[in-house]
This record gives C-alpha cells, structure tokens and sequence, in this order.
C-alpha cells in the first residue's frame, strides 16, 4: 500500500513518487490551495493539492482531522522562506496527485496537542492519545530498550525462559491479585508477584542463567511509579556471586545508555551501604544528583531541655538531624509553613528552623523559634557540624529515626527541585549491606526486607543468633537518579539456613511446609549456589525517556484506582460465572449501590 513512512520523507527523495499513508493532523486552506500534515509513528509531512486537479481537490477539500488516508505524489522543494527546520521532512513537501480516503473520523475527543487532557479522557480515548508524537516515541524507545537489554543478555548466555501466571503467592511485601479456581472448587491462584521462586528453581534445574522480559501483579498503594501491573527485567544466575552480577549489570546498563541514548555511564558505579544512605541522605534511594545532605545531631541533642530534640534523641529508636539549606535565608514565613505542611505527610510533628544571618555573630546573628531553647555549646554545635554559613537556613527533624528519614529525605528532594538544585544528568549508585529485617511496628515482628530467600552475609546457620536487627544480607539495589530501578540478592541454597531464617521470621515449620514445601524439597536435592536481580522496566523507560510517570510509558496503563476506562476493567461478573466458580459475593451490586 506504501512505499515509505511519512516522517523520513526527505530531500533524498526529490522528485520521486512516493505513496504515504497516514492520518491527517491538520488541514489548511491557503488561497486556493490545500496543506494536509499528514501523520504516521515516524513524523509528519506536508502535502498540498491544487485545484489543478479538479477530482483530487475535491476530495482533498471534504477531509477532516484524523481521516486515515493514502497520497501519491511527488517530493518537491519547499518554496524558499518556508522550510521547517524541526522537522526531518521540513525542507520538502508531497504535491498530492493521487487521494484515498481509507476511513473517516469524527471529531476526536481532544486535540492530539492539547496539553492538558485529563488523565481519565486520555486513557478511555487511549488509543488517541497514543497518536501522539511523545507517546509514540517513549514506546518506540521502550521496543528499543526490551531490544538492546534481550541483545546483551543473549549475547552472555542467558536463555529466555517462561514462569507461570497462574501460580501461589510469592512475599514481596504486597497484597495478591487472586484468580479462583474453577476445578478446584474454593481455591485460588495467585497471580505472581515476581517470579522469583521459579527462577530460583530453575537454577536447581541446571538452566545456570536465565532472563525474562515479565508482567508482575502487586495489589499496593499507586504512585507515579507504581501500577498494579508492571514489567521486570528478571535474572537470575548459578555459581556468581554478588561482585559478578553486578559487574555484569553494570556492563548492562553501560551497554543500553550507549546505545539508546549514546549516555556514556562512568564505572565503576558508585556503591554506598544502607547505613550511609539513611544517614546521609535519610532514604535507601538517595537521589545524588541533589547535593544536599542530612547532618546527624542525635548526640548533641541528647542532654538539652527542649523535649522536643532531647526525647527522640535519648530514645534507642529515635534520631535528631539538620538539613541544611544554602542560601535559603531567603524563605517566606509562607514558604517555611508549606514545608512544615510537606514533611507532616510523613508523620513530622512540626519543621523547626535556624536562619544564619550572620555566621560569626553568635545568638545575634541567628533567627529562630528555638533557639531560647538551646544551650550556647549545642548552637556553636550545630553551626560546625552543618558548615553553615551567612544566608542559610538550617531544618530540623526529630522523631523516631523512621519519620525523621522519611520527612527529611522528602524534604531534601523537594527542596532540590524547587530551588533548581538538580545537576543534570545520570548518577547510578548501588546501594548495599541491607538489614536482613526490618521491625514491623504494626504487627511488632519481624519482616525480610526484601524477601526471604535472601541470603545473610554469614556462612552458618548459628551464626544467626543474636538480634536479628543486626544482620545483613547479601542484597543489592540499583539506583537512578532517586528512583530504584533494580534489585536483587545472592539466595540461601542451604536448607538448614532457610529454615532458620523462616523462622526468624515467624513462619513456622507447618506454615513453611505448606507455603514453601515445594522450595524446601527442591534444596534437598542439590542446589547451585545462585543469586540475581530484577529491574523495573516501567521505571527504567520512564526515566530515560524523560517521563513523569510510568503511566507515560505504559500503553494500557491502570489508573490511581488501579481500574482501566478503556474498557471499564475491573467489571461485575454475571451470576451464572461466579456459581461455576463456587463464588457467592458478600455484597452484590445492587447492595453496593443501595449502600
Ligand atoms: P523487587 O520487589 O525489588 O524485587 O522488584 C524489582 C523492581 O521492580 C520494580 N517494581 C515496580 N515497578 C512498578 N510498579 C510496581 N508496583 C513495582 N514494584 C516493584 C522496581 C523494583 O526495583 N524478586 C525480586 C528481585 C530479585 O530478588 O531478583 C523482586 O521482585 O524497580
Ligand atoms: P513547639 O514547641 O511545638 O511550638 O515547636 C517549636 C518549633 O519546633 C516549631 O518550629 C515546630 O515546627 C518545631 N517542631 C516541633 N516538633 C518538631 C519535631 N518533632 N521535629 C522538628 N521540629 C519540630
């Protein structure tokens, strides 16, 4: 039907008769003359028609904006003063000697550069909003990415192996999206979670390395980087150990940003423990392209009046930190309040604050509500440690260490980007030395955190004793420019050491059998050494396109609600299919509406 996309229509093709099909992005007539910008996924290009062919003219003049049609014509220069140099085809244009209107369309629901359309419109009428320069490039460059990833992966051995949809519950820490049992009446599959189990035991099968390019389900809380359904790059390897699959997930990445985006990425990679990232930077997700830093005050703050630092900073759990802010004397009262609101989100009782008018000048030269409060020591304290210097401004957190990491880390990011303090470009950094567990407050046990199978950083089983907030596992993040893109661990494979740590965890003997049976049997039967990591696909494609959220690189993305108006998904189910799933609803619909 064609002989060449619309967008790479370019000078290499003067005077030539090509045929293009596409949909019409907009229509103008000009003294006579009709302009069409006709579009596909490579570009636009302008054809015009002239009344010299009465027929074609004709035709020309009844479309409309989206009309799908085929041009013949021939590729002339554009008149001198006209040329559009943003665009590939800008220097030329197809003199339209043949027209086809292959379908119609009515008006579409938005303009395709309307900016702001809402989430809701965009993705019912999805498949218009992918017309979409941006939308068509982020998927084009995500094929790419799937492309070069496969390409590398293949290239080192790894075989592409299938998991199951339809499996058990894997723990990574979100609710499961279950699928009832018609055969099996009263039990449920589990859509996987990640297929981490599996590929564990494909490593006990011999497979030695294997990837998958696969849809994980997680029932949790969305964000903008979080749907319910999302891609991992999954990969697992035999007889590696930590050092070499990050060196080889280095060589990876180095491997993509070169070629999708000609990125040349420094290595090594920078590598920070847990404890440092907390500390200085209040996340395991440091964004380093930020530079600015947490500055521990815990121990100074123990001996003050001022409950308000002296209590979380004598309480084992609690910590008191500083964020410094150059030059940001400038701050409105207002502004201050906003943040104060901002760091409340995540459970900080207030934001209190220095402002160093004049670093040199001692009480005198420091503006704040709190400063009646602190001792003359502590103040002098505070200035050293913070390195502050005149036109500051200096936050304070102090809580239990949770909230204090929480709000300052936010606060940090934030007051990145509202005060343009963002370096541009790419800083990796992997983060390392996790804890094994991490206390679950709620429930008051402990919890993998990140999953069971990870293996701790000691050779013996005994070895676990003690308290279980002080081991560490061999577990490895990678990050991006604040977002975590990947992560993955060394897995125990021995049984004695899983054992233990299930029970570490609470989980005991029966439940493990009844959960785990099957992994527990399999490491009886002699299992590699193995270990690997996963990387969030969605995420990574979103952050080298540019996008704000990985909706924007997604083609049927869920919404906050995790619910699709495309096609009205999650949807009710006629009564005759849920009796053959032996399924009787607690509430049906018409309680739900009368409700
Ligand atoms: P983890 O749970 O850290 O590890 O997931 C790996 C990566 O997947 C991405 N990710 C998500 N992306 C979008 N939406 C979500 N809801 C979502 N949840 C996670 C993140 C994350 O880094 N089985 C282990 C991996 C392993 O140990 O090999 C796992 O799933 O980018
Ligand atoms: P208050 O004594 O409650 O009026 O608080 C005095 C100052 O300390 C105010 O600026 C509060 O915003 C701040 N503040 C109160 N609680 C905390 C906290 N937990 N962490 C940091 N600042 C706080």
């Amino acid at each position: 039907m064609r002989s060449h996309y619309c967008g790479i229509v370019d000078e290499s093709l003067l005077d030539q008769e090509v045929t293009l099909c596409g949909w019409v992005n907009r229509r103008r007539d000009h003294g006579g003359v009709i302009f069409v910008d006709l579009r596909d996924r490579e570009g636009l290009v302008q054809v015009v028609f002239d009344p010299d062919r009465a027929d074609v003219f004709a035709t020309a003049e009844r479309i409309r904006s989206e009309y799908v049609l085929k041009v013949t014509g021939r590729v002339r220069r554009r008149p001198e003063g006209t040329v559009n140099t943003d665009l590939r085809t800008g220097a030329i244009e197809v003199l339209g000697t043949g027209l086809t209107v292959l379908n119609t369309s009515e008006t579409p629901p938005f303009q395709l550069d309307e900016d702001d359309v809402g989430e809701e419109t965009r993705l019912r009428y999805r498949y218009v909003d992918l017309r979409r320069p941006t939308m068509q490039r982020r998927l084009q460059m995500r094929a790419q990415i799937t492309g070069v990833l496969r390409r590398f992966l293949e290239g080192h051995d790894f075989l592409d192996i299938e998991t199951p949809m339809l499996t058990k519950a894997t723990p990574e820490g979100a609710r499961d999206y279950l699928v009832p049992s018609r055969t099996h009446p009263g039990s449920f599959f589990a859509l996987p979670q990640s297929p981490q189990l599996f590929k564990q035991l494909l490593m006990m099968s011999g497979l030695d390395r294997y990837y998958q390019i696969v849809r994980c389900f997680r029932d949790e809380d969305l964000r903008a980087d979080r749907q319910p359904e999302f891609t991992q790059l999954d990969i697992e390897t035999s007889f590696m150990d930590e050092e070499g699959i990050m060196t080889l997930m280095e060589e990876m990445m180095r491997e993509l940003f070169a070629q999708v985006l000609e990125v040349p990425l420094h290595t090594p990679f920078q590598r920070m423990t847990y404890a440092e990232a907390m500390r200085r930077f209040g996340s395991d997700k440091p964004d380093l392209r930020i530079p600015l830093e947490l500055t521990e005050l815990t121990d100074v703050m123990a001996p003050v009046e001022f409950k308000v630092f002296s209590g979380p900073a004598k309480d084992p759990h609690g910590r008191v930190a500083a964020l410094r802010l150059p030059k940001g004397g400038d701050l409105t009262r207002k502004e201050i309040d906003d943040y104060t609101q901002f760091v409340g989100r995540y459970g900080a009782k207030g934001l209190a604050y220095i402002k160093v008018n004049d670093v040199n000048a001692g009480r005198e030269g420091l503006q704040s509500p709190i400063l009646k409060f602190l001792p003359d020591e502590v103040v002098v304290e505070i200035l050293n440690r913070t390195e502050a210097e005149d036109g500051d401004l200096i936050f304070f957190g102090a809580d239990k260490a949770r909230v204090v990491n929480e709000a300052l880390g936010a606060l940090r990011v934030k007051l990145g980007h509202d005060r343009h303090l963002v370096a541009r470009g790419w800083r990796p950094l992997w983060v390392v030395d996790f804890p094994m567990f991490e206390m679950d407050d709620k429930d008051n046990r402990w919890v993998a955190l990140h999953h069971p199978f990870t293996a701790p950083r000691v050779d013996n089983p005994d070895e676990l004793a003690g308290d279980p907030g002080h081991l560490v596992s061999r577990a490895y993040d990678l990050v991006l420019n604040g977002t975590e893109v990947g992560g993955g661990s060394v897995r125990i494979h021995n049984m004695a050491m899983q054992q233990k740590v299930f029970e570490l965890l609470g989980i005991g003997e029966t439940e493990a059998r009844e959960k785990f049976g099957f992994l527990l049997d399999a490491l009886k039967y002699g299992c590699p050494p193995h270990g690997g990591i996963a990387f969030g696909l969605d995420r990574l494609v979103m952050l080298m396109t540019g996008a704000q959220s990985i909706r924007d690189v997604m083609a049927f993305p869920k919404t906050q609600t995790a619910a699709c108006p495309l096609t009205q998904a999650p949807a009710e189910v006629s009564e005759a299919q849920l009796r053959e799933l032996n399924i009787r609803l607690r509430q049906t619909a018409a309680d739900k509406k009368e409700g």
